[in-house]
């Protein structure tokens, strides 16, 4: 190939071309060196394992990336959005200590092990109930029927939302992960979904109005005290990590779980070995989540300049750390585009690094292997109806995904 075709950009993330395997773009980048200056884009990006350790290891890289530019919009549009984007902006992923501190301490308090382990019988039971209906149809339409079900379930039991409002959610979901991906939609498709954002922030206020009259033991209880003792948590904070947890919590293990399933669909030898030893399952889940996972860029921007790996970053640069291509660096993980439910030394970043590691790991492991272990027991001999890649969008996953099976 003329290097006058190769991709210049992360950007190229956007084209159809790479919805299934972005890898190949990002090693195509990547021979340009682990931390490269991405013109159309205006940012650093970082593409080795090491540069990306090392960014999110970094103070002196900052979380506070969040920017929806409305400047284009009319007076009117600003005026009525801004309360919503200072809400979103309270999302603890974009902040730095000490606030970040202070609202994850607050929110880490519901992710201890023994909370963690004493949802698994709940996700089990509901996993199990999942498949029975497949089971006669001998079909399963795995993103709608099982892979959004299962965190679904799971998010809402941790908010106390009554179950039949979780049909709100789906969207909700969808609509805040394409509004807060890197490369900003035009403002005529971000109205609507800033318009969507919206609703679900008032769902929130309300359901946070009527929790205040009629507690409950869950996490929404222990951050409402919170706010109530005034100076620990404010009302936007309250709203900010309600929302977090949807968008973090839902959509993420959704796509782990289905984008697993499809790859050992694909490497039929792979899953031979899981169901004949399903004592692997904590170790491939962990070679999953590297292999194909759903977030593949996180965003900081340097607080002053700074010398990483050779490059001179300015400060107030603005750096995407693309976690796709760190899982996939060969330099950390050899035959990296190779699925190796065995690999030894295997410490992907598919849940970041750092302070901002992810809150809910543990709970979207233990979500991951009990859905697989489910699948791999019920589904005998599946072939794939239906697969269609999602695609530039913040999160890396299906959006269609259907089987048969005996
Ligand atoms: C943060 C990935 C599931 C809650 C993060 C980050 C990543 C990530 C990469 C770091 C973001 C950054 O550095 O900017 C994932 C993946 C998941 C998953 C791949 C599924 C397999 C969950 C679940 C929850 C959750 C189930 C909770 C119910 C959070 C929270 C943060 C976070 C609260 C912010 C932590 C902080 O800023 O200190 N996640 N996540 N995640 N995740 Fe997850």
């Amino acid at each position: 190939m003329e290097s006058t075709h190769l991709p210049l950009s992360l950007a190229s993330i956007m084209e159809p071309a790479y919805a299934a395997n972005p890898y190949a773009l990002y090693h195509c980048l990547r021979e340009k060196g682990p931390i490269i200056w991405d013109k159309q884009l205006n940012c650093w990006t970082i593409l080795g394992y090491r540069a990306a350790m090392s960014v999110l290891h970094d103070s002196h890289f900052s979380a506070q990336v969040f920017h929806d530019d409305l400047s284009e919009a009319t007076q009117s549009l600003q005026d009525q959005y801004a309360p919503l984007l200072s809400i979103l902006s309270h999302m603890m992923f974009l902040q730095d200590p000490p606030h970040h501190t202070r609202l994850r301490g607050l929110v880490a308090r519901a992710f201890t092990p023994r909370n963690i382990e004493a949802m698994r019988t709940q996700i089990r039971q509901s996993t199990q109930q999942l498949l029975e209906k497949a089971h006669v149809e001998k079909h399963l339409d795995v993103l709608h029927d099982f892979a959004f079900q299962v965190p679904m379930k799971v998010i809402v039991d941790i908010l106390g939302v009554p179950h039949e409002d979780s049909k709100f959610f789906l969207k909700w979901a969808h609509d805040l992960d394409a509004l807060v991906q890197e490369v900003p939609l035009p403002l005529a498709e971000r109205i609507p979904l800033l318009q969507s954002i919206s609703e679900c922030i008032d769902y929130f206020r309300r359901l946070i109005h009527r929790r205040q009259k009629l507690p409950q033991d869950n996490l929404l209880q222990i951050l409402i005290r919170a706010e109530e003792q005034g100076d620990r948590l404010n009302k936007d904070e309250l709203l900010g990590t309600c929302i977090l947890l949807l968008v973090a919590g839902f959509l993420t293990t959704s796509h782990v779980i289905s984008n697993s399933l499809y790859a050992l669909l694909e490497h039929p030898s792979q899953m031979r070995l899981l169901r004949q030893h399903p004592d692997l399952l904590p170790q491939a889940v962990t070679e999953l989540l590297r292999y194909d996972s759903p977030i593949h860029e996180v965003a900081r921007r340097a607080t002053c300049d700074l010398h990483l790996q050779g490059q001179q970053i300015g400060a107030g640069a603005q750096v995407i750390i693309s976690l796709g291509a760190a899982n996939h660096d060969p330099e950390q993980f050899p035959h990296p585009d190779h699925l190796d439910v065995l690999r030894a030394e295997n410490r992907p970043l598919s849940f970041g690094h750092g302070i901002h590691y992810c809150l809910g790991a543990s709970l979207a492991r233990m979500e991951i292997e009990i859905a697989l272990e489910t699948l791999l027991q019920h589904l005998h001999n599946p072939v794939i109806e239906e697969a269609e890649w999602e695609s530039g969008r913040a999160l890396h996953g299906l959006r269609k995904f259907s089987l048969s099976f005996d």
